[in-house]
């Protein structure tokens, strides 16, 4: 026999889907518990009435109840883009989540490259899938304290996806709105460029700021460009700009070298009127660390430091944007 409750979800309507914390039936009576975070009065009785409509006359059903939990702390979303691949943007989005972590907040990750998810391995839990709490997901958690979410989790691992815009995001929508319990930042690690995936987390999910990961290179500024062109149409606040793979430190002699030039990010921050949040220079020790699955934020040696630095100024603007 199905789940009576099963039924009753199905017959939400979609806001009140969405917003749904918890649904119970004892004795004829359903209790329905919303989030109304962000409803005002208005809005707070119209989804109680349409949740009354909608229940009353369903079998089992002789009252309905309707909590509404007003101004539940709304998680804050930051986005991690920039407009060419490759430059970084999921070693800063995996290490910028852990040190933000490390300076107490209660962060969660979540990997939006549904093409090429690659968190599941930067954060060292490959393999590991997420278990479903109702129609919800819940984030897998590890020992770097950043509970994950990333469409490497649920497919197989090498396999292709090749989805088209609607389904991508979708998907997109499972990992945003999954079970993120307490998390208070949630970072998200965006696929490169201005695709469906990128649209969809700006108009449904609205992060309150991003970030923009840029190499030195004349080429990648460019591109970066484009990438706050992307969020100032979204109206989305950029937090700052990452300079990433900045100057070269030689692994054998320790010598200092510029492959792509240095500071050229930071120029391109203030000429764009954006702060700049760091810089994170180009070492094999970040990539066999990333590639190892143990971020280099996780340590204290000088890499964890670049990303500190990064996460102390985006923890600033968090506590200011209140
Ligand atoms: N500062 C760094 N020093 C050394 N290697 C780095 C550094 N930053 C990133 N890398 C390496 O560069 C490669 C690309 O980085 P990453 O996957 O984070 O980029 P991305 O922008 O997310 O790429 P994509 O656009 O494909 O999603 C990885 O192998 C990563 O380990
Ligand atoms: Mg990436």
């Amino acid at each position: 026999m199905s789940d009576p409750t099963e039924t009753l979800r199905a017959a939400l309507p979609p806001l009140a889907q969405s917003r749904l914390q918890s649904l119970r039936l004892a004795d004829g009576r359903a209790i329905v518990v919303l989030d109304a975070g962000g409803l005002d009065a208005a809005g707070r009785a119209q989804i109680e009435a349409e949740v009354k409509e909608a229940l009353a006359g369903q079998p089992g059903v002789s009252e309905v109840r309707v909590a509404l939990m007003a101004d539940k702390p709304r998680r804050t979303i930051i986005a991690v883009g920039s407009g060419k691949g490759g430059v970084g943007k999921s070693t800063v989005s995996a290490n910028l989540a852990i040190a933000l972590s490390r300076q107490g907040r209660k962060v969660g990750l979540v990997d939006a490259d549904i093409y090429g998810p690659s968190q599941p391995r930067l954060l060292g839990s490959e393999g590991i899938k997420p278990q479903a709490r109702g129609d919800k997901l819940v984030p897998v958690p590890n020992q770097w304290g950043v509970p994950l979410l990333s469409m490497g989790q649920l497919i197989e691992p090498g396999k292709a996806i090749a989805w088209r815009g609607p389904m991508a995001g979708n998907a997109l929508g499972q990992l945003v709105d999954a079970e993120w319990g307490e998390t208070q930042v949630l970072i998200v690690d965006l696929p490169p460029g201005t695709g469906d995936v990128q649209l969809t987390m700006l108009q449904r999910h609205k992060p309150a700021g991003a970030v923009i990961v840029s190499t030195p290179q004349d080429l990648a500024l460019i591109d970066a460009r484009r990438a706050v062109q992307l969020f100032e149409v979204g109206q989305v606040p950029v937090i700052g700009m990452v300079e990433n793979m900045a100057g070269y430190q030689c692994p054998h002699c320790g010598e200092l070298s510029d492959p792509f030039g240095q500071g050229g990010a930071e120029a391109a921050a203030a000429e764009m009127g954006m702060d700049f949040l760091g810089r994170v220079p180009l070492q094999l020790a970040i990539r066999q660390a990333s590639d190892a699955g143990t971020p280099p934020a996780a340590g204290d040696g000088p890499e964890g430091e670049a990303f500190a630095a990064i996460a102390r100024r985006v923890g600033i603007w968090l506590d200011n944007r209140k």
